[in-house]
């Protein structure tokens, strides 16, 4: 890939980051851009300043969504490197999400090297507080200026950084999830299983609603007997039967297969947890949890690692569980995941791909 960097107009200017860090309203001076067309193919591949687009209002990403993206971290080493966590694997599910919408392939390893340059550029920008990280966010838009309901032949793939702060900031912290009943994210043989826009856009609606609640995370059933666990917003989900047995929903062709939970269901095994990915029927899982077979919920993103779920309600039923605490499962596998991701821990797995900057 030829790779042109542009020069910073402020490079000079110390990086000051906000306190408190929210997610995701940071971003870093510069930017990826790369551009596709049928006859020249990925081009004018370019690190610049970060700066907005200026697109025709009947660009087809406006119109009908076409647009997919990702989302994973460097983090910084104890010795002042910095590390990503498996993004190759975000690159391959990129090109998974690609391949659902039409739109052209990236090339996995100069995606990674455009990722890789783009952090040792921005490195200054990792927090250095305990449990922050950078979170990185390729993208891909139809770029054809047409309302034609038709696959763009022309795209624009970009790659942002936004510095975010420890996702819990006072130790781990339950969530209270609502298992939605009458609305549903994805079916078997839609785009479940991919990361397009339209997926998170479908599922504000409960969302939003439930807030008023008091919960913060909706979980998905299947779409089809609306009974078996899927995932919960933007993370998988996870059960702790008896103490050492973790269960997981068998991934469907409706749930988004992520790293974090592939890493939780080869990592859990050496630190001597049990693992099956499994059917899991929701109202059963309700009531194991009141009858304390299940003792620990868990959910498993890039954002959060590994959320405790504390409260699980419908409509008509509240459920407590772990007396909505952190439990020692979940405790463990934050840990032992965290230190791989920092380079705090040996990583077995060849997971992690350090970026040199000192
Ligand atoms: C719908 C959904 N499920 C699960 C996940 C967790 O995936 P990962 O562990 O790759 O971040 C995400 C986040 O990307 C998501 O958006």
């Amino acid at each position: 890939m030829q790779l042109t960097i542009e020069p910073l107009p402020d490079a000079d200017q110390p990086v000051r980051l906000p306190e408190p860090l929210i997610f995701g309203r940071t971003f870093t001076r510069r930017m990826f851009t790369q551009k596709y067309s049928p006859e020249r193919g990925w081009h004018d591949a370019t690190i610049g300043p970060y700066r907005p687009f200026v697109l025709d209002p009947a660009t087809l990403v406006f119109h009908y969504g076409q647009e997919i993206f990702e989302g994973t971290k460097a983090y910084r080493r104890p010795d002042g490197n910095v590390n990503l966590f498996r993004t190759i694997e975000n690159a391959r599910r990129f090109n998974r999400s690609a391949e659902r919408l039409c739109m052209p392939p990236v090339d996995p390893e100069e995606h990674l090297e455009a990722i890789t340059e783009l952090v040792r550029l921005e490195h200054e920008w990792i927090p250095s507080q305990d449990g922050a990280a950078l979170y990185i966010r390729p993208t891909m838009i139809a770029a054809d200026v047409a309302l034609g309901l038709t696959a763009s032949q022309t795209y624009l793939h970009f790659i942002i950084l936004s510095p975010v702060g420890p996702y819990f900031a006072a130790g781990l912290k339950p969530v209270a999830v609502f298992i939605s009943e009458d609305y549903v994210r994805a079916v078997r043989g839609g785009t479940g299983d991919v990361k397009v826009g339209g997926n998170y856009a479908a599922s504000l609606y409960v969302t939003e609603q439930v807030k008023a609640l008091g919960y913060q995370q909706v979980l998905w059933l299947d779409a089809i007997e609306r009974r078996y666990v899927e995932e919960v917003g933007a993370m998988n989900i996870a059960f702790v039967v008896e103490g050492s047995h973790i269960i997981t929903p068998a991934l469907t062709g409706s749930i988004l297969p992520g790293i974090t939970r592939d890493s939780v269901l080869k990592l859990a095994p050496d630190l001597g947890y049990t693992v099956s990915e499994e059917r899991i029927d929701v109202y059963q899982l309700l009531d194991d949890i009141e009858a304390g077979k299940v003792t620990e919920a868990f959910g498993m993103g890039t954002a959060a690692v590994i959320a405790p779920v504390g409260k699980l309600g419908t409509k008509t039923r509240e459920v407590i569980v772990n007396n909505f605490e952190a439990g020692p499962v979940a405790r463990r596998l934050y840990q032992a995941l965290t230190d791989i991701q920092y380079g705090r821990a040996e990583d077995p797995y060849g997971w992690t791909y350090v970026i040199k900057v000192r």
